[in-house]
């Protein structure tokens, strides 16, 4: 296996190995997830790649998400992200799934906002228009090793509330349906998501985030937003740029990453699936005590 750096610090493009090898190959997954735990976001180039053999890669890493009410792909293992209208055509612009595009171009990291947060996420191409449509990441490990350490020793400990309400309405009032806020009550994690490999912290913050105990709700607000700030700055990001037959994979744990715009009036149709975080990939320290 070969490992290509993307970006400074984090993100690799692999080689010599496939989506097929690792649901296949204990050694294979083995390689592939030490490369996922130092590098937080892989990218597979040239794939073959159907619904089963994204699961199949999927499932070595762990249990899949079902997707949740209220998202196209609702109670399967497969989040459709796309602009398609049921008949085919592309929806218009004030189509709710034009809203959940825009919610995506927001930086956050996947569910969050869930009672189980996510470890992984995998995103393939399926369609892809002529222009745009990117996906940008960060990593937070590096954001949060980059604070000075009188900061981190203050935020270290802090508890914050995420709430997928909180992007949403941020977009659309009506973008979050009554069946999506009752599934989805806020939940609290600490700040700093520590990985039990290696034991480097990474920033767990979002978009859904939005209040931090013990701190008025102006001044919490102003302190996420300043740390997505210095964390999102366009010279430590990854821009991929996708071509047909690209699935790329992040972790969660310790990446942003935000959708970019691209021209309305063409179909782009990306399929994700997402992994679930174990105790075993520090989700047990993550719960506020
Ligand atoms: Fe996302």
């Amino acid at each position: 296996m070969e490992v290509m750096p993307l970006a400074r610090g984090f993100a690799a493009e692999l080689g010599g190995v496939g989506l097929i090898d690792v649901a296949s190959s204990e050694a294979a997954y083995r390689a592939v997830r030490a490369a996922f735990e130092t590098h937080s976001v892989l990218v597979f180039r040239g794939q073959r790649v159907s619904d089963d053999i994204q699961a199949a890669y999927s499932r070595a890493f762990g249990p899949l998400e079902l997707v949740k009410v209220g998202s196209v792909g609702h109670g399967t293992f497969y989040s459709r992200l796309n602009n398609l209208a049921e008949d085919g055509g592309v929806v218009p612009e004030n189509d709710r799934q034009i809203w959940r595009a825009r919610a995506n171009q927001l930086w956050h990291t996947d569910s969050s906002f869930k009672e189980t947060p996510a470890l992984a996420s995998v995103l393939s191409a399926r369609t892809l228009p002529s222009a745009g449509g990117e996906t940008e990441f960060t990593s937070t490990r590096l954001a949060w090793e980059r604070l000075p350490d009188a900061r981190k020793a203050l935020l270290e400990n802090a508890v914050v509330t995420h709430s997928y309400a909180n992007s949403r309405d941020r977009i659309h009032p009506e973008l979050m349906t009554a069946a999506e806020r009752a599934a989805l009550p806020p939940v609290r994690w600490r700040m700093t998501w520590r990985n039990p490999v290696h034991g480097r912290r990474a920033l767990y913050i979002a978009s859904h985030a939005y209040a931090i105990d013990g701190m008025g709700d102006n001044e919490a607000k102003a302190v996420l937003a300043e740390l997505i700030a210095e964390a999102t700055r366009p010279e430590v990001t990854y821009l991929h740029r996708w071509h047909p037959g690209d699935v790329v994979m992040w972790d969660n744990r310790a990446t942003m990453h935000r959708g970019r715009p691209w021209p309305l009036d063409e179909p782009r149709v990306m399929v994700r699936t997402t992994i679930q975080a174990r105790d075993e990939d520090g989700l047990a320290a993550l719960r506020p005590a």
